[in-house]
């Protein structure tokens, strides 16, 4: 019989045609191809009207058997399609663990707030304190109780940004002195205050609308001018290194008297005179002083019993002598080339 031979070759084929398929569309065509409704088994079955019933029965039982072995062959198939799309997946996704990791990008200290790391650093480890005040400040506390009543003609040292006619940008941290003075009633006073001023200046190189100081203010009895020397000697020798000298000459502040500029010796040219220091071997960097007794005496001090010495540092200032920076803006402008310069690699 025909059909039988016929029968008995289609697992082999199935066997043989499948070999190569590794896709599961294709693997569902060809199982239709031998069992699907128009498939090589149903045909076979299609033909059998004509003969016996002996026979049909003899077909019938192998088409069964073959059907079965044909849908185990197939699901067997399909498995190890399936095993292998998931393995190469796998592979392919595989993560090598003893590779390093990606850096995740991180921030650095700005060369300003580390100054004034360094100053508060150096300041507490002389005993003094850390003091804070308002940017917006009073036009009595920034001025009037610093010796410079409504009109004084030192006034317009500092071309000040007003809110109103009483409040204002503050244009020095001065007014932190005040504040504290006001606080500790005539007692014994240690403290730096850093912070940000404002000016109304048109920036450039060495000029910005907002800058940083860092005021000192230092109360006590028998407080003298040399102990502002070795004060600041002490900073300037901690900041820009142990070869600096400092000189004082007389200036003017309205809040102290006598008041000194104070010149730190040329890192440069070590005080030999060159284009930086324009040949006096100086650079002219803060103003200081004895605190005026009239600051005193509004803010609640007797002179005859407390006195002392101020000091105003510009942040920037020290900050462009140490790592010779040459515009101020530089520090404003947020360029990440400058700004990485002082990223410390972790
Ligand atoms: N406040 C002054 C300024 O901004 C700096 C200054 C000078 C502060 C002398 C002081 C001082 O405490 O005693 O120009």
């Amino acid at each position: 019989m025909e059909e039988l031979e016929k029968l008995d070759g289609i697992l082999n084929d199935a066997e043989n045609e499948m070999k190569d398929v590794d896709d599961l569309n294709e693997l569902q065509q060809r199982k239709a191809n031998y069992l699907g409704k128009k498939g090589i088994i149903a045909s076979i079955m299609a033909n059998m009207k004509s003969l016996t019933v002996d026979e049909k029965k003899a077909i019938g039982m192998k088409s069964n058997k073959i059907k079965q072995d044909l849908e185990a062959f197939f699901e067997n198939k399909k498995k190890a399609i399936e095993d292998a799309i998931v393995s190469k997946k796998l592979e392919s996704e595989t993560i090598d663990v003893t590779l390093p990791g990606y850096k995740l990008p991180t921030g650095g200290i700005h060369p300003l707030n580390q100054t004034i790391m360094d100053l508060e650093d150096l300041f507490v480890g002389m005993g003094y304190k850390v003091a804070e005040g308002p940017e917006i400040e009073t036009d009595e506390y920034c001025f009037e109780k610093l010796n410079l009543p409504k009109g004084h003609p030192a006034r317009d040292m500092q071309d000040t940004f007003y809110i109103n006619p009483e409040l204002l940008l503050r244009s020095q941290t001065s007014p932190v002195q005040v504040r504290t003075m006001l606080e500790e009633k005539g007692e014994p006073i240690k403290i730096i205050c850093p912070g940000k001023v404002y000016r109304r200046d048109a920036d450039d190189a060495t000029h910005s609308h907002q800058f940083m100081q860092c005021e000192g203010l230092v109360l006590g009895k028998d407080i003298t001018l040399g102990d502002l020397k070795g004060a600041l000697l002490e900073m300037f020798r901690k900041m820009l290194g142990a070869d600096r000298n400092i000189r004082l000459r007389p200036s003017f502040f309205p809040f102290t008297e006598p008041s000194v500029e104070v010149d730190v010796s040329c890192g440069l040219c070590g005080g030999k005179g060159c284009n930086t220091c324009k040949h006096t071997g100086w650079i002219e960097v803060l103003g200081a002083g004895m605190v005026n007794d009239n600051v005193l005496r509004m803010c609640g001090y007797d002179p005859k019993e407390i006195q002392g010495f101020a000091f105003g540092i510009g942040v920037e200032r020290i900050t462009m002598m140490k790592y010779k920076i040459d515009d101020i803006r530089n520090f404003y402008t947020n360029d990440l080339r400058f700004l990485n310069q002082f990223k410390e690699e972790k």
